[in-house]
């Protein structure tokens, strides 16, 4: 084909570890509990923002440097942000990517997260805790999407390169990164159970 792919959209997804996840989200999920059970101002804010769920996004948002299982998570995000970084052919020659922002994120039956992008961040990303069956996955946005002026749909039955949204699923002990200024959102959960995962943001600045 005469035809080739420029300014690519990268996400990546990997498992977190080859063994030792469930002992993990056992811990992480234990600790996101806690943290909601005593985090009264976080509690406050899901209301208005993040109706029906918890999180920590306004009120504890550094867990990594709070919790010792959240730095061990953090460590071990390390290698895949490494992979990720070259992917992308950053070029970080005396520049060092560090993790500015760690949160929890519990989503009921019905609760959603609209639409956002991570401003004031390089990559972003989520690790699933607890992703019970069916639940809602990560919904990217073509973002070209807003110059498609005039354009008539794509067929459905395309590559997933070519469609306007792409749905990543949620998958317990599975960490999925992004650029930051990639549009993205949680549809409404259809799953009975908790949607546990934890969300954060990298700058190099
Ligand atoms: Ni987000």
């Amino acid at each position: 084909m005469p035809v080739r792919a420029l300014f690519p959209t990268l996400i990546y997804s990997a498992r977190l570890q080859g063994a030792g996840t469930m002992a993990l989200n056992r811990e992480l999920l234990k600790e996101t509990r806690q943290i909601r059970a005593h985090d009264l101002a976080g509690r406050k804010w899901s209301v208005r923002r993040y109706p029906g769920g918890y999180t920590s996004y306004g009120s504890l948002c550094h867990l990594q440097k709070m919790s010792s299982t959240f730095a061990i998570l953090e460590r071990k995000l390390r290698r895949h942000v490494n992979a990720y970084v070259r992917a992308l052919e950053l070029d970080m020659t005396g520049r060092s990517l560090a993790m500015t922002d760690c949160w929890v994120n519990v989503m009921g039956r019905q609760v959603v997260h609209g639409l956002h992008l991570h401003p004031l961040a390089t990559l972003s990303g989520t690790y699933y805790v607890q992703t019970p069956r069916g639940c809602a996955g990560l919904k990217v946005e073509d973002p070209r999407l807003d110059r498609f002026m005039a354009a008539p749909p794509r067929r459905t039955d395309g590559r997933a390169e070519n469609q306007p949204w792409v749905t990543i699923p949620a998958q317990a002990g599975h960490v999925v990164l992004f650029e930051s200024w990639l549009r993205h959102e949680v549809p409404p959960n259809p799953a009975a159970g908790e949607r546990v995962s934890i969300s954060f943001n990298y700058n190099w600045f």
